[in-house]
């Protein structure tokens, strides 16, 4: 299998089980420092869209929309295999497709008081016992469209590094060094 279907088999896979590692992820975004934090992977689409979801007070949606280009960082140990997927991210918000059945899902699933705080994520408070939370749901849906996907596999013989750019709707490929 070609490094570009060995991603994406992975990626596509990666709600198969609890315990895949693309479960989870690294999202780098601009800040005054790179700014990388660990985001759930809520859906991998066929044209290889990464969605997650956030609070639209989060210090990275202000990231995103002073500069929406964004990396996702994948790892596999047991495959020793790299997948970052660089791209644009666009807001899933209030009044867009497909936003309210993104919001009965996380309210389904239990997990709307997490994007109930009153307080900002991220905001300093004196205690914990500070933390409140409130009626207003700031949920936000993200989906990362990919522009090219860097694909390193280490291997015992050799290790394997390609880069697939999508141009006109075809993913081009260019070896690279390792
Ligand atoms: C295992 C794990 C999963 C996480 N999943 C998410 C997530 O899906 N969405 C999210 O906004 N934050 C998630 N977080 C919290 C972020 O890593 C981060 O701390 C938070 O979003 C604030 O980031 P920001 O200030 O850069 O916006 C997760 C943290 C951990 C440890």
């Amino acid at each position: 299998m070609d490094l570009f279907e060995l991603a994406r088999t992975e990626l596509l896979r990666s709600h198969e089980s609890q315990r895949h590692p693309f479960l989870y992820f690294s999202l780098a975004t601009f800040g005054h420092y790179p700014e990388a934090r660990t985001v759930v992977n809520r859906k991998v689409s066929r044209e290889l869209d990464i969605l997650f979801f956030t609070d639209s007070r989060s210090h990275k949606v202000s990231q995103i929309r002073e500069n929406p280009r964004v990396t996702a960082l994948f790892y596999h140990p047991k495959k020793k295999l790299q997948v970052r997927v660089r791209g644009v991210a666009n807001f899933i918000d209030k009044g867009d497709k497909g936003y309210y059945q993104l919001l009965e899902r996380i309210k389904k699933a239990g997990n709307a008081k997490d994007y109930t705080t009153l307080q900002a994520p991220g905001s300093t408070v004196e205690e914990e016992s500070d933390i409140a939370f409130g009626n207003e749901i700031y949920f936000l849906a993200i989906r990362i469209k990919p522009d090219d996907i860097d694909v390193l596999q280490l291997g015992k013989e050799q290790h394997n590094r390609r880069c697939y750019t999508l141009k006109k709707g075809q993913w081009e490929e260019a070896v690279l060094t390792p």
